[in-house]
């Protein structure tokens, strides 16, 4: 007996709301129309049961159904990989608005942070950055800069040498890197080199046998002491703050004649008298003068055509001022709770 149509469309159609996913759907479309088991194809194979003359109606109608169904199941199919696409995405958004994976990056050394801002703003005024080796000549360090044989800086007390004659040694300031630029690029020149210099001495509180200095040399015709203390002025401005005052005195340094160690206005009590200004209103920053003929000619520039000046900055002791920090020896510690404050 030829099976109802209709039945099985209205079957089908029940089936069909029970589709929910991918998986009911492939389950839904065997069961219509897969080769061995599948409604559909049972129906075609049964043709042959059927009384010869409604095999055309039957086939004709058998058809029918398998062409509404397998149309029906091609849009669904659609529908269902549409559906199936938007709960992926859903499920595979990423939260933008979630913290990402944080990973440790480090910090730049407080030394380093305010060597590069004195840097910064003397690169403003003009000057190019030279640089020097730790290792120093006898001749870069102190002859050529005018120290005499016996003088006290010359002391293995005072110098770490690395070489049995006292030849080499480690630099203890960064003036011989004046001497280098000078032989090697000859006038006019305007420079600054920052660096690592070594003294021996007792580390505690205010001195370690490691700190940093930046060394400033402007060589050119007509360089004056005025275009010194103009510099100097500006950038303690620009490295402190715009009300800060300079001060010159009178001093010592072979290299330079005159020679003059520089304060700089107290930047805590403006000037008034506090602890950290020991209540003289002046802090000392740094040694600076006009480069001594000797020096010139040691380097084989002209002394009666140039001129020029030169300075040297204590770059520990301006980030202990700037940062407030109570013992240089924390610079070279290495503890991270003190460096990540940053
Ligand atoms: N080199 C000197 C020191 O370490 C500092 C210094 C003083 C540098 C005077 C200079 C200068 O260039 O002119 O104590």
């Amino acid at each position: 007996m030829r099976p109802d149509f209709e039945d099985i469309l209205i079957n089908f159609k029940k089936d069909v709301e029970g589709v929910k996913d991918i998986k009911s759907f492939k389950e839904l479309r065997d069961k219509y129309l897969s080769k061995e088991k599948g409604i559909i194809p049972n129906l075609m194979k049964k043709i042959k049961q059927i009384p010869r003359e409604e095999k055309p109606e039957y086939g004709k109608d058998v058809n029918l159904l398998k062409g509404q169904i397998t149309n029906f199941l091609n849009d669904l199919e659609k529908k269902i990989e549409l559906v199936e696409l938007e709960r992926k995405s859903q499920s595979e958004r990423i939260d933008i608005s979630l913290p990402g994976i944080d990973f440790f990056v480090g910090s730049f050394h407080p030394v380093k942070i305010v060597e590069k801002e004195i840097c910064n703003i003397f690169e403003r005024m003009g000057y190019f950055i030279a640089e020097g080796p730790e290792v120093e000549n006898d001749f870069n360090n102190f002859e050529a800069l005018n120290f005499p044989d016996d003088h006290p800086a010359r002391d293995a007390q005072d110098t770490f040498f690395v070489s049995e004659d006292r030849y080499y040694l480690l630099r203890t300031h960064t003036s011989p890197v004046q001497i280098r630029t000078m032989k090697r690029y000859g006038a006019p020149i305007k420079i600054i080199a920052p660096g690592k210099v070594f003294r021996r001495d007792t580390p505690d509180p205010t001195h370690s046998p490691i700190f940093h200095q930046i060394e400033g040399l402007v060589v050119d015709k007509n360089i004056t002491m005025a275009d010194l203390k103009g510099t100097l002025e500006k950038f303690a401005r620009e490295c402190f703050s715009a009300d800060t005052k300079i001060r010159l005195r009178p001093s010592f340094f072979p290299f330079v004649e005159p020679g003059a160690e520089v304060d700089i206005s107290c930047i805590f009590c403006k000037g008034k008298g506090c602890r950290i200004c020991k209540n003289s209103g002046w802090i000392e920053i740094l040694g600076a003068g006009m480069v001594h003929p000797a020096v010139f000619e040691k380097c084989g520039i002209d002394s009666e055509k140039y001129s020029g000046f030169a300075f040297g900055l204590g770059v520990d002791r301006i980030t202990i001022l700037k940062y407030g920090i109570p013992d240089i020896r924390l610079f070279f510690e290495n503890d991270v709770r003190f460096l990540e404050q940053f």
